[in-house]
């Protein structure tokens, strides 16, 4: 149970930020004032609502599973999660929700601009990281397999 919460949590997670982090790109170049407040209000309701117990289930059921294993993979993995979570908790969250009050107030200014590009900034971080875990997950159950260098070459 706690290998399926994991992979489902696994692969959510890195879902859930990629969806916000192309539609705030997408919106934010092609589409209207209303629309970006739309999606402003989508990443809160349900976005955040989906991504922050999505984030505590992997970190949860992640270290559950790393007490019967250990090894270079699992402790990169456990050494990103802090950042992973503190990252989504400290920046991604109060960026999503001021974004969403701003944008739904039709307030459209310098700091508005600055904050998003912050929350991509953050975004494209914790994809990245999130990216790691799930990659090195898969090496650990096998799913991905990892090519030698020499076979690499060849
Ligand atoms: C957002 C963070 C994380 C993501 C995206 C993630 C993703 C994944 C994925 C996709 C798998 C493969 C599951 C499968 O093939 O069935 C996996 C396996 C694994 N993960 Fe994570 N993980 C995260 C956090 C963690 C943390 C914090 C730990 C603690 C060290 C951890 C430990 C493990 C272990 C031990 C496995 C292998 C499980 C087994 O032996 O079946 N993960 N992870």
């Amino acid at each position: 149970m706690p290998k399926r919460a994991h992979l489902i949590a696994g692969m959510l997670g890195p879902l859930c930020i990629a969806t916000f982090f192309l539609s705030t790109i997408v919106v934010e170049l092609f589409g209207s004032h209303a629309a970006v407040a739309q999606l402003k209000s989508l990443i809160v309701t349900p976005g955040l609502w989906i991504l922050i117990p999505t984030l505590a289930a992997a970190g949860g059921s992640g270290m559950f599973l790393a007490r019967s294993r250990r090894g270079r993979l699992v402790d990169a993995k456990k050494k990103r999660m802090p950042f992973i979570a503190a990252n989504g908790l400290v920046v991604l969250v109060p960026c999503a929700i001021f974004l969403d009050h701003w944008a739904s107030a039709g307030t459209f200014d310098t700091t508005f601009y600055i904050v998003q590009a912050l929350e991509l900034v953050a975004g494209a971080t914790n994809l990245t990281l999130m990216g790691m875990n799930l990659r090195d997950g898969l090496r650990l159950t096998g799913r991905l397999r990892v090519t030698p260098p020499a076979a690499r070459a060849s």
